[in-house]
């Protein structure tokens, strides 16, 4: 049975994963953190926690609350730094079979440059997502992904300052999703990932005030799921490169509608935080039911809900 894809097909030495099924960023760590929990080397590939230039403290707390069918957070991307993950997680990385990809968030478009160079070729780095739902200083605090034209600059310096795979983050929270993914990918983008999570807020009857310590955040979990399949069969059909989707996706059921609506490969996220093994159940799942259904090559299911 053939699991594999390849996510960066017009990049020299192109990303190649045993199999489609990822960890989304920020929901596990750095993957060593899991280590002896599950076995990690049979997933597709890790994506890291966002990772910025400094190291970063996050917003204040409580920055996670539960809702009926998922998440809100507004984690405020807590992270290490890129210099100590270079010097702690990179050298763990470079032992592993399964690829990890570096999640990088800037503040401006020249921090994804310094990132994107200072990340090229370090051993143990497979690959870089750029996550684009992230402030921009520069403008006011409007997101860089909300936009095609900051999203496009983002990307084109970090094409520039790199030789690893490009994947780019989309987020939801856009007028126009399909015109950003086009202009990302004109940009160099190698693949498109989506969603991010999508705006929400909470707010306590008893304090009478937001349940967040920085009031709104981000929610992900099965809420958003159709509303990411949605959007995934809409970037499909407009960019040629792989599309990675995201959002909700729990069971093997929710990975394959993914991929039928056009996704080459997904990530789980929230799921990891009700059981750890959730994206290994859902990699058993999807082989069995290719060996129900007599599909052989995993590719041949990519998009068919499409045609
Ligand atoms: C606690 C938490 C932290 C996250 N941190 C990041 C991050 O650092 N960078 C990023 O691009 N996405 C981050 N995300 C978004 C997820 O990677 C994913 O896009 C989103 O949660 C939707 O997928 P899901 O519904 O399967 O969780 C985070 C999500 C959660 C719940």
């Amino acid at each position: 049975m053939e699991l594999s894809v390849q996510l960066a097909p017009r990049r020299g030495r192109g990303l190649r994963l045993a199999n489609p099924v990822m960890t989304a960023s920020g929901t596990f760590g750095y993957g060593t953190e899991y280590y002896g929990v599950l076995d990690i080397q049979r997933l597709g590939a890790i994506i890291c926690k966002g990772t910025t230039l400094e190291p970063r403290p996050g917003n204040p707390q409580p920055r996670i609350t539960e809702t009926p069918s998922g998440v809100l957070n507004s984690i405020g991307l807590q992270n290490i730094g890129v210099d100590e993950l270079i010097a702690t997680k990179a050298p763990v990385w470079t032992g592993w079979k399964v690829p990890v990809i570096v999640n990088i968030a800037g503040a401006t478009v020249e921090e994804y440059g310094r990132l994107a160079a200072r990340l090229n070729g370090v051993p143990g780095v497979s690959g870089l997502e750029v996550n684009i739902s992230c402030p921009n200083v520069e403008a006011g605090g409007a997101e860089f992904g909300r936009d095609p034209d900051t999203a496009s600059r983002v990307t084109a310096v970090v094409r520039e300052r790199t030789e690893l795979p490009v994947i780019v983050k989309l987020t939801p929270d856009t007028p126009d999703v399909v015109a950003v993914a086009r202009a990302v990918v004109e940009a160099g983008a190698d693949a498109v990932s989506l969603v991010n999570t999508l705006r929400g807020m909470a707010i306590s009857v008893k304090t009478r005030r937001p349940v967040l310590g920085s009031r709104f955040g981000g929610l992900s979990g099965p809420a958003i799921k159709p509303v990411a399949l949605y959007l995934v069969y809409q970037v499909a059909a407009a960019v040629e490169v792989p599309v990675i989707g995201i959002g909700g996706i729990t069971t093997a059921q929710d990975a394959l509608e993914f991929i039928m609506a056009g996704a080459r490969a997904v990530q789980v996220g929230t799921a990891n935080f009700t059981s750890p093994r959730a994206p290994l159940d859902v990699l058993d799942g999807i082989e069995r039911f290719m060996r129900e259904q007599g599909i052989g090559d995993i590719n041949q299911l990519v998009g068919v809900a499409r045609e």
